[in-house]
Parts: C-alpha cells; sequence; structure tokens
C-alpha cells in the first residue's frame, strides 16, 4: 500500500543574525535519515523509539503534512509528492490520523455531534440525512451512546475524547489510520480497552495502521511487524509476536531493558541531536559491544532472517 524509499526530513535550525556574523552555523537536525519501508494493506505496523527520534516527523511526512528534503512516498504506486491537486484530495481521504492529545485538535466549541459531521461535510460526503446516519453509525463503533452527540470535548473523559477522535478519524472511511500515541495519558485499563476497540475497527473496516507508541509491549501486542527507530533512522524491524524474544539489535535491546517510562523520558543527549559522523553507527556511542568498525562505518538495514531486518555490524 504505501513504500517508502530513503526518506529523509532534515529541519534547519536558524541562527540569530548576531550569531551567524560571529560565525556560528544554522544546525541541521536530521529528523528523519534514510528511511525505506513498506506497509502492507490489512497491515498494523509499530512505531517506536524514543522521545525526539523522529517518530511523528516521519508520520508527517508520510501524510504529506511535511514535504521531504528526499526521498519518496509512494502511495499505491503514486509518488505523493507528485501528485495533483484531484489526487491529493482522495490522498486525504484515504490517509486519516489520530495524535495523542485529542484536547487540541477537538474544537472545543463544536458537540460530537459536528465534530464528527465536519469530516463528511468537508469531503462533500452524502446529503444531511446520510451524514446524520453516518454519524449515529460511528459513534456507535466506537461504543459511545447516542446521549454523546450533544456533548463537547471539555465534558468528556481522556477516553472518551480518543474515541470521538477515532470515530472523526473514520468516518470518512478511509484506507490507512495514523496513530501517534493515541493512548498515552491513559490509565491503563481504559487504554486497552482503546487499543482493544481499534483493533476490532481495523478489522471491521479493513483499515492498515501505522501505530506509534513509546510503549513496547502495547506495540508488540498490537502490531504485525515492530519497526524501532533511532536518531532518524530505522535499526530493526520484526514480527510483533518475535518482538520481545527476538530482536537483537544493541539499542532494541536497550529499550527493552529501560522500560517504556524510561524510553519515553527524554533525553538530553537526543534532543540536543548531536548529529552522529555520517562514517559510523549512531549507537555506537552508548553501545556497550561497539567495535572500531562501528567507529568506522553506518551500518546498512539487512535482512538476518525472513521478515527481520538489522542494521548493525555486529549480527
Ligand atoms: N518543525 C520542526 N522544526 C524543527 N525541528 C523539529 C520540527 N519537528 C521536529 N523537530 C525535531 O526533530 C526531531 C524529531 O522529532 P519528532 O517529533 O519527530 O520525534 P518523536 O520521535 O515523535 O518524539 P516524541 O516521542 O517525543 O513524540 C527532534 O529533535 C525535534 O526537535
Ligand atoms: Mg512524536
Amino acid at each position: 500500500m504505501i513504500r517508502i524509499r530513503d526518506l529523509k526530513k532534515h529541519f534547519r535550525l536558524r541562527h540569530n543574525p548576531l550569531a551567524r556574523l560571529r560565525g556560528h552555523h544554522d544546525h541541521i537536525i536530521k529528523a528523519v535519515d534514510g528511511v525505506s519501508f513498506e506497509l502492507k494493506e490489512g497491515e498494523v505496523l509499530g512505531l517506536v523509539g524514543e522521545s525526539g527520534c523522529g517518530k511523528t516527523t516521519l508520520a508527517k511526512t508520510v501524510l504529506r503534512l511535511h514535504w521531504p528534503t528526499d526521498g519518496n512516498v509512494l502511495y499505491r504506486g503514486r509518488d505523493i509528492f507528485s501528485m495533483e491537486r484531484h489526487e491529493v484530495k482522495a490522498l486525504r481521504r484515504d490517509m486519516q490520523v489520530v495524535f495523542q492529545d485529542s484536547n487540541s485538535t477537538l474544537d472545543p466549541r463544536m458537540n460530537a455531534e459536528r465534530l464528527l459531521e465536519e469530516p463528511l461535510l468537508l469531503h462533500r460526503i452524502g446529503d444531511r440525512r446520510d451524514r446524520q446516519r453516518a454519524v449515529a453509525s460511528m459513534l456507535d463503533k466506537v461504543k459511545l451512546s447516542p446521549a454523546f452527540l450533544t456533548r463537547h470535548a471539555a465534558e468528556l473523559s481522556g477516553g472518551q475524547r480518543q474515541r470521538l477522535s477515532i470515530a472523526r478519524a473514520l468516518i470518512i472511511e478511509p484506507r490507512l489510520l495514523i496513530a501517534d500515541e493515541p493512548l498515552a495519558g491513559l490509565d491503563p485499563v481504559v487504554s486497552t480497552q482503546l487499543l482493544n476497540l481499534m483493533l476490532s475497527l481495523k478489522k471491521e473496516m479493513g483499515l492498515t495502521y501505522l501505530l506509534i507508541s513509546h510503549d513496547l509491549q502495547t506495540v508488540s501486542y498490537a502490531s504485525d511487524r515492530v519497526m524501532v527507530m533511532y536518531k532518524g533512522r530505522v535499526v530493526e524491524t520484526i514480527g510483533g509476536d518475535r518482538f520481545e524474544s527476538g530482536s537483537v539489535h544493541p539499542y532494541t535491546r536497550f529499550l527493552m531493558n529501560t522500560g517504556p517510562t524510561a524510553s519515553g523520558t527524554s533525553n538530553g543527549d537526543v534532543h540536543r541531536h548531536v548529529p552522529p559522523p555520517e562514517t559510523s553507527c549512531a549507537f555506537q556511542g552508548k553501545c556497550p559491544h561497539a567495535t572500531a568498525l562501528c567507529r568506522k562505518a553506518s551500518p546498512v538495514l539487512r535482512e538476518v532472517a525472513p521478515g527481520h531486518m538489522v542494521a548493525c555490524h555486529l549480527v
């Protein structure tokens, strides 16, 4: 369904003129730095990695909300960055996104009914009666009672707000849902319910998911494949069921040992984003197994077993 080839998204942080006069160069943040992967129809692909590794930037580039620095994204065989206007419109319908903080994405002045009707209006789908029917049916699908139609985002709990966001994303019947930390901030029971709801909706509506989360357990439970990112690159991709026992990249193992909270907290080193020299492994500075080769050459992602890709000199 989607094929991503050597995708790069670099941000240039400009210094103020005075700093420039003093000879400071603009700082380049390589948020996504040469990522390639495929997302198959009907698949749940999980994406993990610590804060700042480029997950959201990758998602936004795939959604065509960022223009890439290099590389391309093929959606059903078409490069999304060279699409005609009508194709972009269709793409906007096919790809939907749910972000973590639905509090800021749901207009506080609108009630649930209007929030759900809005995407249908935007995409000119159906007449008033069709839309009412679609709204009622979608609300039911996300297990919210009709009483919620008149409520506003502020009157909902975090879990209910997220259900509404999911309903808003799915009401126009997309093919792909990108969920960026959809469960963050929810308590474990609500989070599990929401994840299971998402998975059953996926089946029911024939969707494909890109699921981004800090929580490794959630991701490996829900995903057919898990992709691990470190400093803008994919370091390992492995089947969800094999993730815990079969993953081998030293960074993946590090993430597992530090647990979801540690990987979720910001890590000063990552945030400073000291760009690793192109000629070494990005993880070598922290890797307990690093050798001279790791300091000399950047490892490429290669298949070590069917469906298992690793970028590490030592594997
Ligand atoms: N619009 C932007 N301009 C400049 N830098 C940016 C921009 N967006 C992201 N970045 C930087 O790119 C890097 C990757 O950010 P990104 O938000 O993609 O990470 P993430 O993996 O989603 O992190 P988190 O888990 O905290 O959501 C970070 O260093 C971030 O500061
Ligand atoms: Mg993010």
